[in-house]
């Protein structure tokens, strides 16, 4: 499902919109436009939900779940930016590890791109963006650039609960980013991103506590998505 994000097109095709755009903006006099990445619009009826979670608070199996019963399509900005960084010959596969490392945020520019390019080559017109906006500036750009969230999905999470189950997830997947340090950083940048985030859109968020099964978490999101989405 995610092997069209491997092809060197998807992110070509999103650095060359910011390439364009900026090129053409040397040729503009007037001031920058609002519109700065250029993007080609996306069909009228494009929903987005934005799914936020600290790590480890079990966003990607429930998001899983919503793609199974509402033809969703999940996107995932974490794993498009890890996706290439593991590309081989990726000119920015260095810098996308060592800023995922260091649990800092990726320019937006990129990332907004990848989610664009994605969206575009998928060709659906529901889909998860999990694990973003990580920052205002991050979800007010791509509401500008790429289509208004229809509500904010967040499963909340006490850290103790999170901290168990990464050091759990961390001895079997070996991933760069789950080890004790990374993960106290990953905390704290989550707290200092993501809670003006859910403020900025406290009319549309929906809460949903991690603190259950895994099915009684997916009826409460299931309630908490109804709400915006009717079922059929
Ligand atoms: C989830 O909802 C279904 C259907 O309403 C119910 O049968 C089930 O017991 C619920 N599961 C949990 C864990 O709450």
């Amino acid at each position: 499902m995610t092997a069209f994000f491997r092809k060197p097109a998807v992110l070509a095709a999103g650095l060359g919109a910011i390439g364009l755009a900026a090129a053409s903006q040397l040729y503009q006099k007037e001031p920058i436009k609002k519109n700065t990445l250029g993007l080609s619009p996306l069909p009228k009826d494009t929903s987005v939900v934005f799914v936020l979670g600290g790590p480890g608070a079990g966003k990607g199996t429930q998001c899983a779940n919503i793609v199974k019963d509402y033809g969703f399509v999940h996107l995932s900005a974490g794993d498009l930016l890890r996706e290439e960084r593991q590309r081989k010959g990726s000119p920015y596969g260095e810098l996308i590890n060592n800023i995922i490392k260091e649990g800092q945020i990726v320019p937006m520019e990129i990332t907004i791109s990848l989610l664009h390019a994605a969206m575009k080559a998928n060709g659906g017109t529901r889909f998860l963006i999990d694990g973003f906006p990580r920052a205002i500036d991050q979800g007010e750009k791509f509401e500008d650039e790429v289509v208004k969230s229809k509500m904010v999905l967040y499963f909340e999470c006490p850290e103790e609960e999170m901290l168990k189950r990464l050091t759990k997830r961390g001895e079997t997947s070996g991933r760069v980013d789950d080890n004790i340090e990374s993960i106290i950083k990953r905390f704290k940048v989550f707290k200092e991103t993501s809670y003006p985030v859910i403020e900025l859109y406290k009319d549309k968020v929906e809460k949903v506590s991690c603190m259950n099964t895994v099915d009684g978490v997916y009826n409460d999101t299931k309630r908490a998505l109804e709400k915006h989405f009717p079922s059929k």
